[in-house]
């Protein structure tokens, strides 16, 4: 079986549904279901008998140990951090808590027991670090994407986390020979997305009639990637990455957030449209820029393609499209999600486009 932390998260559910629905093998999920993480995420694999269910923080060194040594997880896949970088401005020690020394505990406590294990069961674990592309930093306009040589240039509190994570998961490696893999993805969308980044907030706002908080001038770039892309990447990865080594996914999608903004709006345009006829771009509203703000990031897949033949396959247009739709035949998901600690969220970070 297969250990995953964070598994109640964007991302992480997305990864147990695909693992679920693509291999026999068991799946035991450890989270601590912060207001990121959401059982009803997971609620279609609930009680069957490949899903194990574990509330639990990775912090927790004894509790790690006892599942470890009851599972015996052939990896570990990690996903569990805080992960939204306007709330690591905000409160950068909740970064540092568990990106950093939560994986750092994590790792202690998986060496300890891997050093147990049989030299055969030994060399066939992998610890599966999921990281970003933010460690790298902010590209230039017309600059050629990240490779994975790229030297590491943290920019926010998020990033500097995710980047003293990385150095500890490459250490543990290089000094006691851990077999763990690390992945720098871009920015990824899809289904069951907390509505705090920009695709889901775009769309919770723009259904509400409120404005669409654009930061400064909306020309930054991101490159976008459909979360199936991401966890089928990561498959690949844990199935034929070579340890030691890390790989970049990214959507060869680059566009700017106006540009996705303006999308999202035709979408729903399309299919939702507004009660006056108007269109949903009219509430764009460009908002004071996020301190330290990184203007574009770009990857270079190279090595994940040519060494392990992934490469994206849901074209933007179409994955934003089936995504607004997503959240549209999903209301229930999205009023579960916005409870109050979402909405005390949302008057912190955007008092400014508040409706009267
Ligand atoms: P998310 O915020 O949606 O989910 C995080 C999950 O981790 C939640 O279920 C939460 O309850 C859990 N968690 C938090 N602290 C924990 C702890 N101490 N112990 C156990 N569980 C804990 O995040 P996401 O967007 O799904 O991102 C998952 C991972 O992928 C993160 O490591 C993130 O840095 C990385 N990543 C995200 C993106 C993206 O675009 N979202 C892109 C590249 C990499
Ligand atoms: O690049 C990978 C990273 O992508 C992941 O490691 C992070 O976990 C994930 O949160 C994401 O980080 P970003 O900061 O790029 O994502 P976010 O959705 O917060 O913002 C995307 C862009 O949109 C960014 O340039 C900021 C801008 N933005 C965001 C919000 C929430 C706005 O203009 N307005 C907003 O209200």
């Amino acid at each position: 079986m297969v250990l995953i932390t964070g598994g109640c998260g964007f991302i992480g559910s997305a990864f147990v549904l695909q693992w679920l629905a693509q291999s026999g093998e068991p799946v035991l999920n450890l989270d601590l279901l912060t207001y990121a993480g959401h059982p009803g995420n997971l609620a279609a694999v609930q009680g069957r008998p490949g899903y194990h269910f574990t509330h639990g923080d990775i912090g927790d060194s004894a509790l790690v140990a006892d599942l470890l040594r009851t599972h015996q997880p052939r990896a570990i896949v990690h996903f569990a951090a805080e992960s939204h970088v306007d709330r690591s401005i905000a409160g950068p020690m909740a970064f540092a808590h568990t990106n950093v020394l939560g994986t750092l505990k994590l790792l202690e406590v998986t060496l300890a027991w891997w050093r147990t294990l049989p030299p055969e069961q030994a060399q066939a674990f992998r610890f599966l670090n999921i990281s970003t592309d933010e460690v790298f930093g902010s590209l230039e306009a017309g600059a050629a994407g990240f490779t994975e040589r790229h030297p590491f240039e943290p920019n926010s509190p998020y990033s500097a986390s995710k980047a003293a994570a990385d150095h500890f998961v490459r250490a543990w490696h290089h000094t006691y020979g851990l077999p763990v893999l690390t992945t720098h993805c871009s920015n990824n969308y899809g289904p069951r997305q907390f509505p705090e980044k920009l695709i889901p907030l775009m769309v919770h706002n723009a259904l509400a009639g409120k404005p669409l908080p654009v930061y400064g001038d909306g020309l930054q770039v991101r490159d976008w990637l459909h979360v199936d892309d991401h966890c089928a990447a990561l498959r690949a990865v844990l199935a034929q990455g070579r340890p030691g080594q890390t790989y970049n996914i990214g959507g060869r999608s680059e566009r700017t957030n106006l540009a996705v903004v303006h999308a999202i709006c035709a979408s729903l345009d399309a299919v939702r449209p507004r009660s006056d006829a108007k269109p949903y771009a009219e509430l764009i509203a460009h908002v004071t820029d996020r301190p330290g703000h990184d203007r574009r990031y770009a990857i270079d897949d190279s090595r994940i393609a040519s060494e392990l033949g992934w490469q994206p396959t849901v074209r933007f247009e179409d994955g934003i499209r089936r995504t607004v739709a997503w959240y549209l035949d999903n209301p229930d998901w999205v009023a579960s999600v916005t409870s109050g600690s979402y909405r005390q969220w949302v008057e912190q970070q955007y008092p400014s486009t508040a409706t009267p």
